[in-house]
């Protein structure tokens, strides 16, 4: 399957614009995924025959490979991710307020390269809506994440509430929240990595989500932060100190890159963030740091540059429990959770470890 995507369907979708093709897989996966014989045909054909078992954030995983943030924003093939063997999948990013995102064209594509560059600015119908679809999807096979964003006309210094507005109307039906304060293309949203602003937010989302624990008589959700791959070092090593002092349950690393490879081509040249393979190895350094500097005690969630097995298996050793990809689907189509799972499986088989738990930081030992 995945030859017929890269002769079929890559060099149909290449001549596409590439917000319109996204938008037209999205539609064709939901569709698909709206009836129970073609969900069947979809799991026949790309849900990984092995799994790879995982315990993370209390929730059980059928192997570590979900899908990225941004994809799903509207939270519309739900059904769609788990048929194609995902073993989670991350919607959004979700504001409080309803909102277009930025004019188009605002996403595109270098086939080449395996690059994407986005300045979406958070379309998304906004947190009253997103619950409205979830309510009508029911319950999910697959753990559902939810990544939280800051609507553009709330001001940075209403922005805890903006995040916490939205994860209390979504909590009953998401199983993980990812607080996003790291997308280049909400202007200033990335200040709200550093000081006051970070507290603020992470200790009002805390607060608020122990509200709804006691009030649905429930154990809280996890609650993750996702960061920059721009980060220095110190700055990441602040975030880090901020997330442990609020108790927040991991890192999400990384979102896409304000870098480029070069400006040659005409693509490295929009503005927006640059995710895909230019962004592999700077993701993978920034686990690598994360595991050190907390010696493995806060799990981490690797997204950046995953195409393959060999790329998954990188940012496990580096220290990523669990992994996900955006890039990846749009250059591999979707039989990519198969080829990493099963590629997994060999690596593991391969490899002195037992299972995918023991593999986790092995770079560090
Ligand atoms: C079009 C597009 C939209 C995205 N939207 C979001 C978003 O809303 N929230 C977020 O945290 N990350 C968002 N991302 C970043 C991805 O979740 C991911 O972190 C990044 O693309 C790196 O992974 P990749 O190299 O596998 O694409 C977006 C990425 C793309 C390409």
């Amino acid at each position: 399957m995945g030859r017929l995507f890269r002769w079929f369907s890559r060099p149909i979708i290449a001549v596409q614009d590439s917000e319109k093709a996204h938008s037209r897989s999205l539609l064709m996966l939901r569709f698909a995924s709206s009836n129970p014989m073609f969900r069947w045909v979809l799991r026949l054909l790309y849900k990984p025959k092995k799994s790879l078992k995982i315990h993370c954030f209390g929730l059980d995983y059928d192997h570590p490979f979900g899908l990225a943030a941004g994809m799903d924003k509207k939270a519309e093939a739900l059904r769609g991710w788990e048929s194609i063997g995902l073993a989670f999948s991350e919607i959004g990013g979700v504001t409080m307020h309803e909102q277009g995102g930025n004019p188009k064209p605002r996403m595109f594509r270098h086939g080449a390269d395996r690059a994407l560059v986005n300045r979406m600015g958070f379309n998304n119908p906004g947190s009253e809506k997103i619950v409205t679809t979830l309510e009508k999807a029911g319950k999910q096979n697959i753990p559902v994440w939810a990544n939280l964003g800051k609507s553009k006309i709330t001001p940075l210094e209403e922005a805890r509430f903006d995040y916490s507005t939205s994860l209390k109307r979504m909590w009953p039906f998401v199983d993980v929240f990812v607080v996003n304060v790291s997308s280049p293309n909400t202007p200033g949203l990335r200040d709200l990595q550093h000081g006051d602003h970070l507290t603020g937010i992470l200790d009002s989302c805390i607060e608020v989500n122990q509200q709804c624990a006691d009030l649905y008589g429930k154990t809280r959700k996890p609650i993750l932060i996702k960061v920059a791959p721009d980060l220095s070092d110190e700055e990441l090593e602040a975030i880090v100190d901020a997330a442990i002092q609020s108790q927040i349950d991991g890192i999400v690393a990384t979102n896409t890159t304000l870098s480029r490879p070069n400006k040659e081509h005409p693509v490295y040249i929009e503005q927006g963030g640059c995710s895909g393979l230019p962004l592999k190895d700077r993701s993978t350094d920034m686990i690598r740091h994360i595991y050190a500097y907390t010696e493995g005690q806060l799990p981490i969630v690797g997204v950046g540059g995953i195409m393959n097995a060999d790329d998954a298996w990188e940012k496990i050793t580096a220290g990523a429990s669990l992994l996900q990809a955006y890039a990846g689907f749009v250059f591999e189509g979707p039989s990519l959770t198969k080829s990493i799972v099963h590629g997994l499986h060999k690596k593991l088989r391969d490899s002195e470890f037992e299972s995918i738990d023991e593999a986790i930081g092995a770079y560090h030992r």
